[in-house]
């Protein structure tokens, strides 16, 4: 492999992804990153996995409906790569490849912690999806969204719409949460680990502190 390869984000783009367990405000986090970024007149396309793509939300029904109670792991694995590998190719590529930044709500890691950590499926089974799937791409940033399983569970089902992962044991759900730290403890390069349980706006603002600090972004507005 060429050192060339590991490059983040062809293109003068940005990509940033956000993660984490049940419940821990990703979805809003991302969407208040987004509308900040374009406040300072960026380019700017937020997504969301599974999904991010035609092909992908048609495998996102698939992965979060009741349809199919269980599949073996690592056809599930394959199922989130499948869903990750058309959006990388119709949506993330062609949007760094013009500048945009790119804000996904969940990626790779997400598989990481839910199908290997959460499910028992053998990292080097990630490894050589990842590999085929991404050619290469990571993000430049990954903020990792810190909250306690009974907590952010908590806040999940009480929104009311549990999915098929949300339903999943506590166990699970531990596992879950030890799998992201441990995500972000191997690459402090690119990951940052923040504290969820802190208000909207608390999160947020270390979002933006974060964001602007690592792209050397002005602190204005
Ligand atoms: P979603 O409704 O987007 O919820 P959230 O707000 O928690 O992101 O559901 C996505 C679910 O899919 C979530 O429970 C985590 C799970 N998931 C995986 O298990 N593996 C993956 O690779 C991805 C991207 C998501």
């Amino acid at each position: 492999m060429t050192a060339g390869k590991k490059i983040a984000s062809p293109g003068n783009g940005r990509f940033i992804t956000l993660e984490g367990g049940e419940g821990a405000g990703k979805s809003t986090q991302a969407r208040l990153l987004a509308a900040a970024l374009a406040a300072e007149g960026l380019p700017v396309l937020p997504t969301r996995e599974p999904g991010g793509s035609p092909g992908a939300e048609a495998v996102r029904g698939l992965l979060l409906g009741d349809a199919v109670a269980k599949w073996d792991g690592v056809a599930e694995c394959m199922l989130h790569f499948a869903a990750r590998r058309e959006h990388v190719v119709a949506t993330i590529r062609p949007a760094l490849a013009a500048g945009t930044w790119v804000v996904c709500d969940r990626f790779a890691d997400s598989t990481l912690a839910y199908q290997c950590f959460g499910q028992g499926v053998a990292r080097s089974v990630w490894d050589r999806l990842a590999e085929v799937a991404l050619e290469g791409l990571r993000p430049d940033l990954t903020l990792v969204l810190d909250i306690a399983p009974e907590h952010g569970l908590g806040r999940a089902i009480a929104r009311g719409d549990a999915n098929r992962y949300e339903r999943l044991d506590s166990d699970f759900h531990a596992r879950v949460h030890a799998g992201f730290r441990a995500i972000a403890a191997a690459e402090p390069e690119r990951c940052v680990l923040l504290d969820a349980t802190d208000t909207e706006a608390g999160v947020a603002a270390a979002i933006l502190r974060t964001v602007r600090a690592r792209f050397a972004l002005g602190s204005a507005g």
